[in-house]
């Protein structure tokens, strides 16, 4: 299966909007595909609207943006994609036909995953040509920012178009959960539609309101849910003998019971409860108004749990750890190099540029922005000596513990930068730092930071000397560097002159 650079999309909708915002902020190129014209529009709104929330998700170094382009040629579409995800209506014959006209022009280790969100791979891939790289690939709304998506195979489906989907998704952030067998409904939207069931039921016997129902989960459930899955909580509720003691107390009560597996029939009068339910909850906010709310704190709950190390935390670390790592990559090539030349120079390690939501109210690069460059700037040096995520778990870290910023001129929206550092001074237990923020167009001088690391024992919380390979690398780098002659600004204090 190849590399992906571009994801085509089949159908723009709300789902297809969602691929392409999360597969362009995370540096692939997105071909979008739809019957309807008017859809372009709609597809760069989405990416436009999508972008505050994701732009928060993670401060961990992003590739480029990739590029966005539309065509109402599906065919096209499927000659020029790398990958393909299908998010047209959920109509069985409609898909069966699009997914096999699509298969006739898409190179055979093309990729074609499904994004249905209940129907069988093995119904969908039947009339296309190369159904072993079929699968259903189920995201969930909004799709990116949710990690989750479900990876099925059908009767055709090859474990190498499974494999290769699953390192796509997980490319782009995701957390592909592979489903053993195909379902109908797969697993979630089964656990969905069933307490969905029992709220139309209960709403139905008018037993409670949509919004009572809303805060019998939202309160109380709903907050384990999003780092603990129902049964983990359950083996806790169980007391010591965990979920053996809560089968033995609870199992019978399945016997009577307490939900109604039919769903209730949709008559006018339900319909009306649950809309007007959930107008009266809405309480006049538009769905961009809280879809904006919703966005805002799945990103805050994803931040939270990534400090457990749970779920959609883990998910995001995994994620931040491969950006960082990709970034000391595309930075090592330059530091050998520049290790090697005889006259010493600054290393070059962040290549970036102003992302539009960098730039505060004066139009220019915001404060904390340039902490997070020269943050990244340093990060990728610490990886190239070896202070990496397998150093830090050993109990050991470089903490900052002084920063000097100094700014020389603006850097405005999309412009390209690059930082250089010099290692001013060594020793066992710290590293002096110097980087320079630059423009790339005119080498133009932006802002300087000085920086002192303090090598610490994370667990005794102290300074200690660090490992000698460590040491000997950043005494490597500053005696090649010894010759450059330290910058002006280094050693300076901040203040007005005194007269
Ligand atoms: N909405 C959700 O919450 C959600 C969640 C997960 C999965 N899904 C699944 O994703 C798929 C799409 O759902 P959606 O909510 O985005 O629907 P949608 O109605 O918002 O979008 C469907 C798009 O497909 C386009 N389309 C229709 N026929 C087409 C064709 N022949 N070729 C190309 N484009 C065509 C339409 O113009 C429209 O833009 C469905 O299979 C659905 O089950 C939806």
């Amino acid at each position: 299966m190849r590399q992906v650079k571009t994801l085509g999309l089949l159908g723009t909708g709300v789902i297809g909007g969602g691929w392409a915002a999360r597969a362009l902020h995370f540096g692939i190129d997105v071909l979008a595909a739809d019957v309807k014209p008017e859809m372009e529009t709609w597809i760069r709104g989405a990416v436009a609207n999508a972008e505050g929330a994701l732009s928060r998700l993670t401060f961990a170094p992003l590739p480029p943006k990739g590029r966005l382009s539309f065509t109402t040629d599906l065919r096209a579409m499927a000659r020029q994609a790398d990958f393909i995800q299908e998010n047209i209506p959920e109509q069985l014959e409609l898909k069966q036909r699009v997914l096999a006209d699509v298969s006739r022009h898409a190179p055979g280790d093309v990729v074609i995953a499904s994004s249905t969100s209940g129907l069988l791979p093995s119904e969908l891939q039947r009339d296309m040509e190369a159904p072993q790289r079929f699968l259903v690939a189920h995201p969930f709304n909004p799709v990116y920012l949710l990690p989750l998506v479900e990876l099925v195979g059908g009767e055709h489906t090859s474990p190498q178009a499974l494999a290769a989907a699953g390192s796509f998704y997980r490319y782009i952030g995701m957390h592909p959960l592979k489903v053993r067998r195909e379902v109908p409904g797969h697993l979630t939207d089964r656990l969905q539609e069933a307490l969905w069931r029992e709220i139309l039921h209960l709403v139905n016997d008018g037993v409670a309101t949509t919004g009572e129902l809303d805060d019998s989960i939202v309160y109380g459930p709903g907050l384990r849910w999003a780092g603990m899955g129902t049964n983990l909580i359950y083996h806790l509720a169980g007391g010591e003998s965990g979920m053996r003691h809560m089968l033995r107390q609870f199992g019978p009560c399945l016997q009577w019971p307490w939900t109604k597996l039919e769903a209730p029939e949709l008559t006018e009068e339900l319909i009306d409860r649950m809309v007007e339910g959930t107008q009266a909850q809405a309480n006049g906010r538009s769905i961009r108004e809280l879809e904006r709310l919703r966005d805002d704190y799945l990103v805050a709950i994803q931040q939270v749990l990534r400090q457990y190390n749970i779920g959609a935390g883990a998910t995001l670390r995994a994620l931040e750890e491969r950006l960082y790592e990709q970034s000391g990559a595309v930075a090592c090539p330059g530091i050998e190099s520049a290790l090697s030349s005889d006259s010493g120079e600054a290393l070059r390690l962040i290549e970036t540029h102003v992302r539009p939501e960098w730039v505060d109210y004066n139009g220019h690069m915001t404060d904390s922005r340039y902490l997070q460059v020269f943050g990244d700037a340093t990060d990728t040096l610490f990886r190239y000596i070896g202070v990496d995520d397998d150093y830090r778990k050993s109990g050991r870290a470089l903490y900052t513990v002084e920063t000097h910023v100094t700014h020389n001129a603006e850097a405005k929206a999309a412009e390209a930068l690059y930082v250089t550092t010099q290692v001013l001074a060594v020793d066992d237990k710290r590293v002096h730092l110097f980087h320079c923020l630059n423009r790339r167009r005119d080498d133009a001088l932006i802002a300087t930071a000085e920086q002192l690391y303090l090598h610490v024992n994370t667990a005794a919380g102290k300074a200690a000397p660090m490992e000698s390979l460590v040491r000997a690398r950043l005494e490597k780098i500053r005696a090649a560097q010894a010759g450059l002659a330290v910058p002006a600004q280094a050693g300076r204090s901040v203040g007005m002159s005194r007269t």
